[in-house]
């Protein structure tokens, strides 16, 4: 499975008389046998070393002994000094000794800069690799390929043939549909990675189904994920689980397959992202989360907690590697709830979140990979001016207090959560009486009266809920002027969601 493309890129690099090569990757295996195959044509000898077995040929078809003496990293290195027949030495697992360990750092310099004498090449083989200023301008990064689709779909045909001949040649179901899928959801994994996730899905059942897909998603998020600035949600919602908003499920249903560039979408923009500004506990949050459920892809949530926390270091370096991974992940949501949080201007942090914002808005405005920004606030007044300019992102949806008829539904999908039936109750008089009540109040109307009618020890009913409904002092009541602050503040800015 080795590229033919690597092969030559890594010989061509050999050949160009440059002393160091690293590659970063933890795909050892397969970079040595490209690195074999590399090498075949330029008659070197090839040697490889580990702390573990020493140094020892590569490039022959018996296996010989290691060398004697050449375990340690000094030894190894002064034994490469001392070889007069040019070769190519790999040297695995270096990186401990390139951290602080100024007598190998020099070694290797020396071995390096007399190149013109020995003509030989180190190439460095770790899953992480840092080189030091004393040996970075005289060292050449080489990076593996990632696979293809072609290359993804013939590895899934391979391990699908492998489980048949040892389930008495059963074939491996699947549908197009999924397979595209699938393969789509492995891209920007390693061969060794994707193999791997490959195995799981088909080896339990020997199929594919669509229903396993979030669980290779969450799988690949956590061979990708570096740090704990992204998380990924595995609870999305479905929208039949929200209660109006008719004009945004509206807008997102004629964006989903543009947004998957479905045949015949090609002309048109991929759909950017979305803000959802408005009212506590309208369904701000919920809606985020049935954006990822409705379209059918993984849903990300970037923390800004995690991303400013010193623990994590560089707060633009951390916002960059989350981004790189949602790149990696797309088709994807990336959510950011509450983002007056995470952006709000301020003074008082020496410009990060300033930066932060910078970063963001430049790579929303360059990326074009599959991912759909969600963002969701309740505080305008610490929205950053630059971040709702016409054109960053798509639309700008304002969530308002729901109306009569939206309460009712709202009513109707917590009742069924709960399992009680809508006909046992009058959603008509519970809708005309919860007037001002948002979602997230009606919800927690239910819920109250479900232990209310737990105590009484009778079935939940709507006079239960009416009492409650009376008893709630909704937040539209006590917040009633940062409600018509809002709703003029939407009034030309936004479309109304509701
Ligand atoms: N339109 C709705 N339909 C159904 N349930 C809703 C709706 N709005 C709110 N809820 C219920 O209320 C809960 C809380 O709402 P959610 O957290 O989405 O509100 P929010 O707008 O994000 O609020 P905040 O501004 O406080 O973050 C939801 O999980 C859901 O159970
Ligand atoms: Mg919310």
């Amino acid at each position: 499975m080795a590229g033919k493309t690597e092969q030559n890129d890594l010989r061509m690099l050999i050949e160009s008389s440059i002393p160091l090569i690293s590659i970063e990757t933890h795909e050892e295996k397969r970079a040595t046998v490209i690195l074999k195959n590399a090498t075949k044509p330029l008659k070197k000898w090839l040697f490889s070393w580990s702390i573990t077995q020493g140094l020892k040929r590569l490039d022959l078809s018996t296996s010989l002994d290691p060398l004697p003496h050449t375990d340690s990293p000094e030894a190894v290195l002064k034994h490469i000094s001392k070889a007069d027949k040019p070769c190519v030495f790999i040297l695995y697992d270096f990186h401990p000794w390139l951290d602080d360990d100024p007598q190998i750092i020099r070694q290797l310099r020396e071995i390096a800069l007399g190149y013109h004498k020995f003509g030989h090449t180190i190439i460095l083989i770790s899953h992480t690799l840092k080189m030091p200023a004393e040996l970075k301008s005289i060292t050449a990064v080489f990076e593996m390929q990632l696979p293809s689709k072609k290359q993804l779909e013939n590895l899934i045909r391979e391990e699908a043939n492998n489980w048949s001949k040892s389930n008495s040649n059963h074939k491996v179901t699947t549908e197009r549909k999924t397979l595209d899928l699938l393969i789509s959801n492995l891209s920007g994994l390693t061969f060794h990675d994707a193999r791997t996730l490959i195995k799981n899905i088909i080896y339990d059942d020997g199929a594919i189904t669509e229903d396993e897909l979030p669980e290779v998603n969450e799988a690949k998020f956590k061979l990708l994920e570096q740090d704990g600035v992204l998380t990924f949600e595995f609870e999305t919602a479905k929208f039949s689980e929200v209660g109006g908003l008719n004009n945004l499920k509206r807008w997102l249903s004629q964006r989903q397959p543009v947004f998957h560039r479905l045949t015949g979408t090609e002309e048109l923009d991929r759909p950017k992202g979305m803000m959802l500004v408005g009212v506590q506990g309208g369904g701000k949050s919920l809606a985020a989360k049935a954006v990822a459920g409705m379209w059918n892809v993984p849903l990300l949530r970037l923390d800004f907690g995690s991303l400013y926390n010193k623990y994590h270091g560089e707060t633009e370096k951390n916002l960059r590697q989350s981004l790189k991974l949602a790149e990696l992940m797309s088709p994807c949501i990336l959510w950011m709830d509450e983002i007056e949080k995470g952006l709000a201007t301020s003074d008082s942090d020496g410009g990060t979140s300033q930066r932060v914002l910078g970063t963001l808005l430049t790579w929303m405005a360059e990326n074009d990979h599959a991912v759909f920004i969600v963002m969701t606030s309740n505080d305008i007044n610490r929205l950053p001016p630059e971040l709702i300019r016409k054109g960053r992102l798509d639309e700008i949806f304002f969530v308002d207090l729901p109306c009569e008829e939206t309460r009712k539904e709202i009513f109707l999908i917590h009742l069924n959560k709960r399992n009680y039936q809508a006909e046992n109750f009058d959603l008509h008089k519970l809708a005309d009486q919860s007037h001002g009540f948002s979602g997230s109040e009606i919800e927690q109307a239910v819920v109250a009266s479900l232990y209310s009618a737990l105590a009484e020890s009778v079935t939940l009913n709507t006079e239960i809920l009416l009492k409650e409904l009376n008893r709630t002092q909704p937040l539209s009541v006590v917040m009633s002027e940062r409600i018509i602050q809002l709703r003029s503040w939407a009034k030309g800015r936004t479309v109304i969601a509701n």
